[in-house]
């Protein structure tokens, strides 16, 4: 009887909102704009500047309450202002995203202040020093490593449970289009993203049944600060590879984020998403 009545009720597409209460669900197209997305919540890593910030204002346009999670507070708190006086929600929360400890805590202070995470984008991360291989200082290495990769790591661990408890979740991992490729003169970094990139196609097939998606994009250069840490001659290679001829814009990057964050994405998992000008034709 009860198993009848389900199907009676998911057939006229009816869904429980409150115990005892039910409303028909309406089709995307008959939602209001932003709808689909209210009520939920995401944290941005490395959210204060560049990509981060600009995801942070793009999932908060599309209804996302947001978490800017930043080593730099001070930025972050102006990218929380510059939400809120745009009309969104956003509360800024510091990580070090080299340490699990720290991120377990970001997922802990998340939760309990909003008690739900529907979106992690593991964005935070360094260019480190631009130098061959047999050039770079002691330690270099395992200082990118420590944040472009572990960072990683450590944020799909620490969200994953609640997202399988919840059965729903969405994870976007910023890799690179150096991880793809790599680029010289930054070793260190690309092995960083390369890693990424295997890590997200891994986490993806764990979950790939629970309602999960686990994804990651590699942008080619993108005009955000984080080309202060490398040479004009490295912007110049970067660039003379894109047959755009032209540098992207944080918000494109965004705008992809924030699908990969959407319900419209609902049949990619594992997958690597290009934002390179047409670098990467594969
Ligand atoms: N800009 C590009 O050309 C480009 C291209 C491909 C990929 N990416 C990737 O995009 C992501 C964002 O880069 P961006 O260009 O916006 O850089 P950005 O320097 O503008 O922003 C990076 C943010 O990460 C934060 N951060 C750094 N270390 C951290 C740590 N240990 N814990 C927490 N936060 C930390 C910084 O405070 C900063 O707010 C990075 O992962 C980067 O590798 C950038």
């Amino acid at each position: 009887m009860a198993c009848r009545l389900w199907n009676v009720l998911t057939t006229l597409r009816l869904t429980p909102v409150v115990k005892g209460t039910w409303v028909r669900e309406m089709d995307v197209a008959e939602r209001p704009a932003g709808a689909a997305r209210e009520g939920r919540v995401a944290i941005v890593t490395g959210g204060a500047s560049g990509i981060g910030a600009a995801t942070g204002e793009r999932l908060a346009h599309d209804g996302f309450a947001v978490a800017i999670a930043d080593l730099h507070q001070g930025r972050a708190g102006d990218a929380v202002a510059g939400i809120a006086g745009a009309g969104g929600r956003a509360c800024a929360v510091p990580v070090d995203v080299s340490r699990e400890d720290s991120v377990r805590a970001m997922v802990t202070a998340v939760l309990e202040r909003f008690g739900r995470i529907d979106a992690l984008v593991n964005n935070a991360g360094i260019a480190g020093e631009a130098a061959p291989a047999w050039e770079l200082p002691a330690g270099e290495w395992e200082r990118v490593l420590g944040i472009d990769l572990s960072g990683v790591y450590y944020g799909c661990r620490a969200v994953l449970p609640h997202m399988l408890a919840r059965g729903t979740g969405r994870i976007v991992n910023v890799a690179s289009i150096a991880g793809k490729e790599g680029n010289p003169n930054a070793v260190p970094y690309s092995a960083a993203k390369a890693g990424v990139i295997g890590l997200t196609k891994a986490i993806a097939k764990e979950v790939a049944t629970r309602g999960v998606l686990v994804n990651c994009v590699t942008p080619a250069v993108i005009d955000t600060p984080i080309l202060e840490q490398v040479t004009e001659q490295h912007i110049q290679y970067m660039v003379s590879r894109i047959p755009m001829g032209r540098v992207g814009r944080p918000e494109e990057v965004a705008a992809l984020i924030a699908w990969l964050c959407s319900d419209d994405c609902s049949f990619s998992t594992g997958a690597v998403f290009d934002c390179s000008g047409g670098r990467a034709t594969y």
